[in-house]
């Protein structure tokens, strides 16, 4: 099953074809890399997946549906989480520490129940990772 498509996906600065009529597929639990050398485009490919950049044409589909130039908030939501090539880590904190923070999008709890560590708190990933 294809989770996440690019189907012709260009994004252009002027003149500067940062990615160019690019295609590709992945299945539903694959591990997929891309490589290139510097500036071949891949930070602006995620940057146009992800909906920090626009597309100038073509789409972006995840799980079938059409998610091109969506709010990066939107895309989050949606379910597809992201990394930053310049990372600002919390270093006093564990590496599940670091990737719970970018959880609580998903997290149905409220202040309320982190506060006093309700049955909901206790069932959530975030109490999990914390814990
Ligand atoms: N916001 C921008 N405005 C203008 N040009 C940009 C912008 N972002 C990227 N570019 C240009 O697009 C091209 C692709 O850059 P990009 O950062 O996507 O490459 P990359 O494959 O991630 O490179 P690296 O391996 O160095 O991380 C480069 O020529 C870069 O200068
Ligand atoms: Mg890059």
């Amino acid at each position: 099953m294809v989770i996440l498509e690019a189907k012709d996906l260009c994004r252009y600065f002027g003149g500067l074809k940062a990615v160019d009529h690019v295609n590709m597929q992945v299945q539903k639990g694959e591990i997929f890399g891309i490589i290139g050398p510097n500036g071949a485009g891949k930070t602006t490919f995620f940057n146009v997946c992800s909906g920090t950049y626009t597309a100038t044409s073509g789409d972006v589909l995840f799980n079938g549906k059409c998610i091109t130039n969506k709010k990066p908030e939107e895309v989050a939501r949606i379910g597809i989480a992201r990394t930053f090539q310049n990372l600002k880590l919390f270093s006093y904190m564990t590496v599940a520490e670091n990737i719970a923070v970018g959880f609580h999008i998903h997290s149905k709890e409220t202040i309320f129940d982190a506060i006093f560590h309700t049955k909901r708190y206790g069932n959530s990933v975030l109490f999990h990772c914390l814990s």
